[in-house]
């Protein structure tokens, strides 16, 4: 793949990964990805900016040296130091040890664990500039997109943002620019789902940086996967910011209520919860967890303020929909918020145990203490759960 000019002497210089089927072990990638670095040829220096993951260190060197030889690079600029964007500096280093890493001081201790050797480096701070000769380059701190060491840089005279991850898609095609992409539908659903599974969790964050970049005229959006953002680029951080200002719609006023029942069982109980929250002055949203997909699900947790399980146990387990469930929150930042479980068995009930445990381990507010039940709730049982309902939105509401 031979290196694409983006301005003058400005150029696309990393890999293409089409057939990478699974990202960090759990995103799927129906469409590959691609490791985007950048490199900047000022009058009197060159930067780098990011590397790619290690296996594509050849492809990134070739594409250098099509433009400069890899030992003339004066800096490496690291916007964020997982190994995807990383991972081949420890080559780099070893063919041009004087380059300098620019980085954030949260980034170095990562670098430093990841190519356990000496390297020379400088810590860049927030709007420090850095001119490279007609070029210059200015940093801006953005933590939590989605490291705590991430950074944006700004390419002042061509107007570039270079946001590394924020932005990005997991989507590898052989068009490079997103004005030329043969199949821009795709291209889209991946940008939006990259931001479902990597960047959601992380939307004050999002509004922070959205906040930054406002006075700063971008004309195009170079992030480190996916096409490059030529045309309208501002669309693409409206659409970021747009999505993170849900945040101000979470409302105490909604708790989800979500299960499933084999039987009937665990669903009267969920009814009766419900019953219960509403009685409390909170408006229950009931979810039958095998009803309704999985993002509509997670959704609704999105701007509720709590949520109660309701699970049986099947074999002395979690059945897997609600396990599912509890797995996608890590798509969410739900810490302390508060969050119980309910359900119907027929043996021993280990379920409702082993789910109340994951969400301690989650570090949500786990209160009122479970209620179960064996086999088909009482009368009295049913009361239990109005209660257990009631208790839960008194909480919810701070009481
Ligand atoms: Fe693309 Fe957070 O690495």
């Amino acid at each position: 793949m031979a290196p694409v000019t983006l301005a003058p002497d400005v150029y696309w210089v990393g890999a293409k990964d089409p057939d990478l089927a699974i990202f960090d072990i759990v995103i799927p990638t129906e469409c590959g990805t691609t490791y985007n670095a950048y490199l900047v040829r000022g009058g009197e220096k060159t930067a780098l900016i990011d590397c790619v993951k290690r296996p594509f260190a050849g492809d990134l060197f070739r594409n250098i040296s099509e433009i400069i030889p890899v030992e003339k690079i004066d800096y490496v600029v690291i916007n964020h130091s997982e190994p995807d964007h990383s991972g081949a500096l420890a080559d780099l280093l070893e063919r041009n040890p004087g380059v300098t890493v620019l980085l954030s001081r949260s980034a170095k201790t990562f670098v430093d664990n990841l190519v356990n050797a000496g390297f020379n480096y400088r810590i860049v701070n927030d709007d420090e500039e850095l001119p490279l000769g007609g070029k210059t380059l200015k940093f801006i701190n953005a933590p939590f997109l989605h490291w705590p060491d991430t950074i944006l840089t700004y390419l002042v005279e061509d107007r570039i943002l270079f946001p590394c991850d924020f932005l990005g898609a997991h989507y590898s095609s052989p068009e490079f620019f997103n004005d030329e992409l043969r199949e821009p539908d795709k291209a889209r659903e991946a940008f939006e789902f990259y931001y479902a599974t990597i960047m959601r969790p992380y939307k004050e964050y999002i509004l922070k940086a959205c906040g930054r970049l406002k006075g700063l005229p971008i004309g195009m959006i170079a992030p480190s996967h996916g096409p490059i953002l030529r045309k309208d680029p501002l669309w693409y951080l409206a659409w970021y910011e747009e999505r993170a200002s849900v945040l101000s719609r979470v409302t105490e006023r909604k708790v989800v209520v979500v299960y499933v029942s084999a039987y009937g069982n665990t669903a009267a109980m969920a009814a009766k919860v419900a019953e219960g929250v509403r009685a409390g002055g909170v408006v229950p949203v009931l979810i039958n967890a095998v009803e309704v997909p999985m993002d509509g699900i997670i959704d609704e947790f999105e701007t509720a303020a709590g949520f109660l399980i309701g699970t049986p146990t099947l074999n002395g387990n979690v059945p897997h929909p609600i396990l599912n469930l509890i797995a996608s929150l890590v798509f969410l930042n739900m810490k302390g918020k508060p969050a119980s479980v309910f359900g119907s068995y027929g043996w021993s009930g280990e379920a409702i145990k082993t789910v109340q445990d994951i969400l301690a381990s989650m570090r949500l507010k786990v209160s009122p203490e479970p209620i179960r039940v064996r086999m088909a709730p009482s009368v009295a049982d049913l009361a239990a759960c109005v209660e257990f309902g009631k208790q839960f939105a008194a909480i919810v509401r701070g009481g």
